[in-house]
């Protein structure tokens, strides 16, 4: 009965910067070194950058304080962490869908996840081996396209990325996440730092990769853009899924959330911004466009790495670190679901952490079909592709909805005294804090989502009608 790994709850992080580093190692991921540098090409830089940094500090700050402390305040897994608060408080029990809504944006959102990974598993092989070098950028864009093409091969290192999550999680809290994180963080931020060294002295092209990310062109944002900057600033900090909240749960009562979020958001916001500045110079060195869309690391980047002296060795170094960044986020999209499967029911968590991870694995080949046998139109679900469907509904839809959900049930539901006590902090900071919580924050998401989702497409519609 007294099985330690059985009661997550009895748990917490051996050292208060284990919090940290499992966080950063969470927030820190394929949004920060994939996806921040496509999305940014694709909605043209600059202003992108600045909305995306306007949404982490009115947004994802005071989020990521609300979920960190509703996770040490519940002790348990998200799902029962969100119904026990809500019955502390006096509130319905009905809350407790935040955490289910969490668990399933978590399944989706790891379902695609580890099929990117696996193409970093593949280009890390591949670069080291040096099949790249010299490589034109349409030999390099040929590679691309026939790894995508072969559903096969995707298959095998989705499989191989998802049996490394599920090692490391079925290893428990100890054993797995924190000794995993504490090697892979640093490593991260060494490999990351010598990729920037390199694309500076290497690329010649610095500064036109700074102004490209810091020079602010209002005309180049949309709603969209606006939609997809604050979207991706809760998936680059993983909040809105519960996934913070869980690893909240492990933290002892001591330590302080706003200086641990605070170092994490720095952190995860560091990482974005230097992979930025690596990447876009090496890619204008090469007289190519920044807004090449997911493939900009997979072509543009790598065909950079093709031409230039060193590439092989810090092209393999570059996509190693991707997949330590990716691997230390897809355990922390199983954690939660894990933890309450196991609070839940009389399963080791070995055999949770299988049963889930086999689950995640087989809706996972629904992204691995998008890029081949189901890329055509009739395969398509509201003009988009399964893969861009399920990144769109989590990144833009799931995750702002279950942060603004966080954010009313600590600003408005949570008994104040009982989240006062657990952020502990000045009375002016706190309610600084809760205002952010109660008012700026769900007016930035609802204004938002109304302006990119109602809105505009219905000026469009308009406008398309008037002709
Ligand atoms: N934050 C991770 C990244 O930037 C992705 C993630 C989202 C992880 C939600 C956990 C929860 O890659």
């Amino acid at each position: 009965m007294a099985d330690q790994e059985a009661a997550p709850s009895a748990q917490t992080w051996t050292h208060r910067w284990t919090f940290v580093l499992a966080a950063a190692g969470s927030a820190i991921g394929l949004g920060n070194l994939w996806k921040f540098p496509y999305i940014t090409g694709i909605n043209g830089g600059g202003a992108f950058v600045l909305v995306y940094l306007v949404c982490i500090a009115l947004v994802g700050i005071p989020i990521m304080m609300a979920e960190t402390a509703l996770g040490r305040h519940g002790r348990h897994s998200p799902i029962n962490s969100m119904r026990e608060l809500a019955r502390e408080s006096g509130a319905s029990r009905w809350w407790g869908m935040v955490g289910w809504m969490g668990a399933f944006t978590g399944f989706l959102i790891l379902s695609f996840y580890s099929v990117v990974a696996g193409w970093a598993i593949a280009y890390t092989l591949e670069m080291f081996a040096g099949v790249f070098q010299g490589m034109t950028p349409a030999e390099v864009g040929g590679n691309f396209e026939s790894l995508l093409g072969d559903p096969v091969k995707l298959t095998i290192w989705h499989t191989v990325f998802m049996v490394m999550t599920g090692v490391v999680i079925a290893r428990g809290i100890h054993k797995g996440l924190e000794s995993s994180v504490r090697i892979m963080m640093p490593a991260l931020f060494v490999l990351l730092l010598a990729v920037l060294g390199y694309s500076v002295v290497e690329s010649g092209h610095f500064m036109e990769g700074v102004n490209f990310m810091f020079a602010f062109n209002p005309e180049d944002l949309s709603w969209d853009a606006v939609l997809a900057a604050m979207g991706h600033a809760f998936f680059t900090l993983s909040l809105g899924m519960c996934t913070i909240m869980a690893y909240g749960a492990y933290m002892p009562k001591k330590a302080s959330i706003s200086r641990t979020v605070g170092s994490v958001v720095v952190l995860d916001t560091f990482i974005a911004l230097v992979a930025g500045l690596a990447i876009f110079p090496l890619v204008f060195a090469n007289n190519m466009e920044p807004g090449g869309g997911p493939g900009l690391l997979f072509v543009t980047l790598t065909s950079a790495f093709a031409n230039l002296p060193g590439g092989q060795i810090f092209g393999g170094i570059f996509f190693l670190l991707v997949v330590l960044a990716a691997l230390s986020s897809s355990i922390s999209l199983v954690e939660p679901t894990v933890a309450w499967v196991i609070e839940r029911f009389p399963v080791s968590r070995a055999a949770a952490t299988s049963v889930y991870c086999a689950l995640v694995w087989l809706f996972g080949l629904g992204t691995v079909l998008s890029f081949n046998e189901w890329s055509g139109e009739s395969a398509q679900i509201f003009g988009m592709t399964f893969f861009e469907f399920i990144d769109y509904l989590t990144a833009n839809i799931t995750l702002p909805l279950g942060g603004l959900l966080i954010a009313v049930f600590a600003g408005w539901t949570m008994k104040r005294s009982y989240i006062y006590k657990e952020l502990n902090l000045s009375l002016g900071a706190f309610n600084l804090w809760r205002a952010m919580c109660r008012v700026i924050a769900p007016i930035c998401v609802v204004v938002i989502f109304y302006f990119s989702t109602i809105e505009e497409p219905l000026m469009e519609l308009l406008g398309m009608a008037g002709q």
